[in-house]
This record gives structure tokens, C-alpha cells and sequence, in this order.
């Protein structure tokens, strides 16, 4: 295999706190081990228009804080067809690319998965707040989610509290219930919805809400995710059949900014240098992924198959705790 003497750097899918430490820590790792590093900007868009500049250890200054990506994401339509793939392949020649570092989430893994077959090497650092790759037990700015809406939920439980109202709360996440089901566990929440589990509206959600009231209790904290939604005719419902005053948020795009935690700091900068090192040795087409607390690399096709499944223990402790 051809040594690898210049990498590229691009951000996809839905930008996540704690991507600019994961493109700082690429970029001076890779000038670290003697690699020329390039920053595309707008994810697959700005590979397919050339949009690609050469970074130094001083573009990636003052960012680690900052939440966002620098580098800027879309979501690129073209990229999923092999018209748009060749271009890809054609502009990263015209660069001199001999990798692409793509941080992103599944489907942006599924675009780089389509290089990699194709012969251009890549390599994925997991960046989503949703937390749903399958492979790893970590994606960048997940923590910095949680405490986002953590923060959100602490706020509306008081104003609950003083009305005494059940008060639905809609969290992201699309297809995965990670954000819902934890921030539920840390709240309370005497209800969680997720796209993963199967509800039945009597039973799971105003049976619980009835019981609660019977048993003492004067506010409700119901967390919904996205990927049900629903969550203001929800609370139409709850309120017309419990008489229980209910009012609805839906969080949206606040839970993906902000200043990233140290816990996202520092799994970015891990994983952007544990990327840019395998690249370094010659290793690629693999996404870094966090296994039993280690952080390692794991074949592309292979972690695309992996699948990520909502731990059932935790599920049954968010019931327990809720009573
Ligand atoms: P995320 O990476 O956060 O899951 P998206 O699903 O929006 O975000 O994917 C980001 C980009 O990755 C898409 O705009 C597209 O360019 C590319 N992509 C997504 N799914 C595929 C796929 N199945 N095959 C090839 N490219 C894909
Ligand atoms: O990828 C994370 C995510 O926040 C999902 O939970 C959500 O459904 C989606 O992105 C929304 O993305 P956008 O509003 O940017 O299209």
C-alpha cells in the first residue's frame, strides 16, 4: 500500500458539539507525524466542488471551546450516486488526497464506506449527538446533549412543579432513543418514549400518570423522542383525559449547539488523533469506535453492520425509578 502523505478533513451530517476538537486534534496530529492536512469544507458538498484548502497548526487555534464545526456540513444528495461518488474519487486526485478523515455520523460512514470501495482510503470518528453508531459506545457530542437538556428539563420540571402540570418534553433523536431514555433517567421522568419500544398510549403513558397523582404526586415529566413526535397533540390527549393540565416543548436545534463538555473534548481530541495516527502507519478504512471503554478501530464494512441496541436493563430502571 502507498504511504499516506496527505489527508483530508470534512464534517457531515448534523453538526455535533465537540467536531472542532475532533478536526483540531486530526490537524495537529497529522502535521505531528509529517502529513500535509487539508480541510473540506461542507462535508461531500465541498469534496465534490474542490471547496479544499491546506490547514496549519494555527487554523485549528481557539476552537477546541467552540461548538459547531468550522468546516461547516450539509447534506449532500449527490453523494449517493455513483455519478457524485466518481466526482468525489476525481477531485480528491486533483488534490492530492491520499485519505479522507470524515466525522459524521451513519450515513456519512455509509458515503465514506462508498470511497473506500471505490479506492479513495478514508477513515470515520463517530460525531452525533444522537449516539446511535452502532460499533462504538460513544459519539462526539452526546455528552454536551445530555447536559444541554438536562439543563432544558430542569427549567420546565420547575415551572411544572409550580403549576402542577405534566409537562411533555420532545427530545432528538430520529431513530435512536439514547438522548430520551438517559435524560429521563436523570430527570425522573415518570414516562419515556423511544422509537425503539412499542407504546401503548393507556397503559404506558397515562396509566403511569393516573398512578403517579393516586399515589401523591402534583407534576409529570414526559420525554419523547423525536423520531415518535407528536409531542403537542400528545399533551392535548394527556390533558383531556387526565384533567391534568399538560403543556408541550420540543426542544429542537438547541440541543446541538453549545460549548462542548470536557467529556466531548476530550473523546474528540482522542479519536481525531487515534485517526489521523492509524492513517499516519498506513491503516485506514476503519471508524474509530469507543469498545468496553477503549478506543480502537474497527474495519468499515464491519462496523456498519454492527447494530446498537437500547440496553434493557436501563429501560427497566427508568420504570423502577419513575414509581
Ligand atoms: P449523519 O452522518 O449524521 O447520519 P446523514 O444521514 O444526513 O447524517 O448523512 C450525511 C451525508 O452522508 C448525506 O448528506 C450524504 O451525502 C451521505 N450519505 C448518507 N447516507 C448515505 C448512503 N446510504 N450512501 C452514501 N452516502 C450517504
Ligand atoms: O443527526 C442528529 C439529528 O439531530 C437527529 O436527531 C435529528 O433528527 C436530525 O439531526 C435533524 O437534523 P436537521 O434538522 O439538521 O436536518
Amino acid at each position: 500500500m502507498s504511504r499516506i502523505k496527505t489527508i483530508g478533513v470534512l464534517t457531515s451530517g448534523g453538526d455535533a458539539p465537540g467536531m472542532n476538537a475532533a478536526i483540531r486534534a486530526v490537524v495537529r496530529t497529522g502535521i505531528y507525524h509529517g502529513l500535509k492536512v487539508m480541510g473540506i469544507y461542507r462535508g461531500y458538498n465541498g469534496l465534490l466542488n474542490g471547496e479544499i484548502f491546506e490547514m496549519d497548526l494555527r487554523s485549528v487555534s481557539d476552537i477546541i471551546h467552540r461548538g459547531g464545526t468550522i468546516l461547516k456540513t450539509v447534506r449532500c444528495p449527490a453523494f449517493k450516486t455513483e455519478e457524485g461518488l466518481q466526482k468525489a474519487i476525481s477531485m480528491a486526485q486533483v488534490f492530492g488526497l491520499d485519505a479522507i478523515v470524515v466525522i459524521g455520523g451513519d450515513g456519512s460512514f455509509r458515503g465514506a464506506r462508498d470511497l473506500a470501495r471505490r479506492g479513495l482510503k478514508v477513515m470515520g470518528i463517530p460525531g452525533t449527538i444522537d449516539n446511535d453508531i452502532g460499533c462504538s459506545e460513544y459519539t462526539i457530542g452526546y455528552d454536551t446533549c445530555l447536559n444541554t437538556v438536562q439543563d432544558a428539563l430542569d427549567k420546565i420540571r420547575d415551572t411544572a412543579y409550580s403549576h402542577e402540570r405534566c409537562s411533555v418534553l420532545e427530545v432528538m433523536g430520529r431513530h435512536a432513543g439514547y438522548i430520551a431514555l438517559n435524560v429521563g433517567i436523570a430527570s425522573g421522568a415518570e414516562v419515556i418514549i423511544l422509537p425503539e419500544r412499542p407504546f401503548d398510549f393507556n397503559k404506558d403513558i397515562i396509566k403511569p400518570i393516573l398512578e403517579g397523582r393516586n399515589r401523591g404526586k402534583k407534576h409529570y415529566i414526559v420525554i419523547i423522542a423525536e423520531g415518535v413526535g407528536g409531542a403537542v397533540s400528545l399533551a392535548e390527549k394527556i390533558e383531556e383525559i387526565t384533567g391534568i393540565e399538560t403543556r408541550a416543548t420540543i426542544l429542537g436545534h438547541i440541543q446541538r449547539g453549545g460549548t462542548p463538555t470536557v467529556r466531548d473534548r476530550v473523546m474528540a481530541s482522542i479519536m481525531g488523533a487515534k485517526a489521523t495516527e492509524l492513517l499516519a502507519n498506513g491503516i485506514c478504512n476503519q471508524i474509530i469506535a469507543v469498545q468496553k471503554g477503549e478506543v480502537v478501530g474497527i474495519d468499515i464494512e464491519e462496523a456498519l453492520e454492527t447494530r446498537k441496541e437500547i440496553p434493557r436493563d436501563m429501560l427497566e430502571l427508568s420504570t423502577i425509578l419513575s414509581l
